[in-house]
């Protein structure tokens, strides 16, 4: 086999890992489904799921990464020839196909938003006005696929350019930079008048608005936010050196994880309690909410700006993971037809969000199960996709990988005591599998 890309230190793989988890799912899906699901009980239930579920199926990716050197489908082969579980490699592209496709929507508002602060559209507007302005221009069909499409070309050109010069460079700067801007945020938003209100939202759990389905969307966005039962953490892990301690880099990620969804959603209720607004929203709360909270600053339009252009950069850091994982072994490590594949693959994913970027104009009537376009493709990819994938590499990796050999690979550059990793099989092999079918089933109603 030729000389596989490395990541070029042990910093560019945790920032380009926690800039595939870090991107929409924390800074903008958690705060709009906590704010539906009724806010601290969700946030509970979501972080036991991460710790649970979200956690140990991070590390079993990583050592089938890892331990094999191959991407999301020929790792699978290596580990278990002859089988069919290298189907789970095959969903988890097909998932992070679907998934960019709105994901590049999400992208596409952001540059809205960025493009109207920079124009100075957005200076001096009522938090109404805002939530006005931003409906009346992402319903305009012909400005929501351009920005769409913007945010697609720029996760074609930064992924056919390859994984070390694309993705890790970028990750560097930005990352601490939009959490130094977060805990501004944070600071400004709780502290405004009748914050303290949506502050009980988020931190007091009240489990009398629990129901199944918050339960299963807590479990998809642990799944969501940390970028698993895709195979993106497989490919990533790929090109990891030995030298790196497994354990170690997934806690931090899932740690940095946590951090920024309770910045977010301390950024965001305290501000939507303060402003009189609405939890429930939906995917606009973020994008109504934060101008407000950005007009309460000093410089205010400025610190919006840096916030937004980190905020894509987050976005996209998500986006380059989907977009690679699926090139990754379609071009078989061959430099041109990375260049040639990210392009066919990019721009088909573009054509098949159209619909999702329409669903909130021309299309916004059209529904299936009660779903918009939009709607229907997330839940798809948060509640049965990602649950699925994450089902099948729980079950795959105490089933088909020797127990000593996951000790060995989790000891190499770490120093993981025997009860840990023990610790870690048991969640794996145990919890995980029955945790995940006892909640599908309860969304079913068999119980
Ligand atoms: N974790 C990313 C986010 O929170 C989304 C993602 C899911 C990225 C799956 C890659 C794979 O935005």
């Amino acid at each position: 086999m030729s000389q596989r890309e490395q990541w070029s230190s042990k910093l560019g793989f945790i920032l380009a890992a926690a800039g595939s988890a870090i991107g929409l799912g924390a800074i903008w899906k958690f705060p709009y489904i906590a704010g539906q699901n009724g806010g601290g009980a969700f946030f509970l239930i979501f972080i036991v799921f991460t710790l649970l579920l979200g956690l140990p199926l991070l590390l079993a990716e990583f050592t089938i990464g890892r331990s094999t050197q191959d991407h999301a489908i020929a790792s699978y082969r290596k580990i278990a020839p002859g089988t069919k579980w290298y189907w789970i490699g095959i969903l988890g592209m097909v998932t992070c196909f679907i998934l960019l496709s709105f994901y590049s929507v999400i992208g596409g508002w952001i540059i809205i938003y960025l493009f109207k602060a920079i124009i100075g559209d957005l200076n001096g507007l009522s938090s109404a006005q805002y939530a006005d302005v931003f409906g009346t221009t992402i319903s305009n069909p012909t400005i929501s696929l351009i920005v769409q499409f913007l945010f697609m070309l720029i996760t074609i050109l930064v992924v056919a350019k390859g994984v070390q010069k694309g993705i890790e460079q970028a990750s560097k700067i930005m990352m601490p930079a939009l959490f130094i801007l977060f805990i501004l945020l944070v600071v400004r938003a709780v502290t405004l008048d009748g914050a303290m209100e949506g502050v009980t939202f988020l931190l007091q759990p009240d489990f009398s608005k629990v129901t199944s389905k918050t339960i299963l969307e807590a479990m998809g966005q642990s799944f969501f936010t940390l970028s698993v039962g895709v195979s993106v953490m497989v490919t990533y892990s790929s090109y990891l050196p030995k030298s790196q301690s497994l354990p170690r880099s997934a806690i931090s990620i899932v740690g940095m994880n946590l951090v920024i969804v309770l910045l977010a959603g301390l950024a965001i209720f305290p501000a939507v309690f303060a402003m009189g607004l609405e939890p429930g929203a939906g995917p606009v709360l973020l994008f109504n909410v934060l101008p407000t909270v950005f007009s309460h600053l000093p410089f205010g339009m400025l610190f919006f700006i840096a916030f937004l252009i980190l905020f894509l950069f987050a976005a996209l850091t998500s986006a380059f993971s989907m977009l690679e994982i699926i090139v990754s072994v379609i071009s078989k490590g061959n430099p041109n037809g990375r260049k040639k594949w990210s392009w066919i693959i990019g721009l088909a994913i573009f054509v098949f969000g159209i619909p999702s970027a329409l669903s909130y104009g021309v299309l916004g009537d059209i529904t299936l199960f009660g779903k918009t376009f939009f709607d229907l493709m997330d839940y798809t990819v948060s509640n049965i996709l990602m649950p699925l994938g994450s089902l099948l590499i729980a079950i795959f990796v105490p089933l088909k990988m020797k127990k000593t050999a996951l000790y060995e690979e989790l000891q190499k550059g770490s120093k993981l005591k025997k009860g840990l990793f023990e610790a870690w099989f048991f969640l794996l092999r145990y919890v995980a599998p029955l945790l995940i079918i006892a909640v599908m089933l309860d969304v079913l109603g068999v119980w």
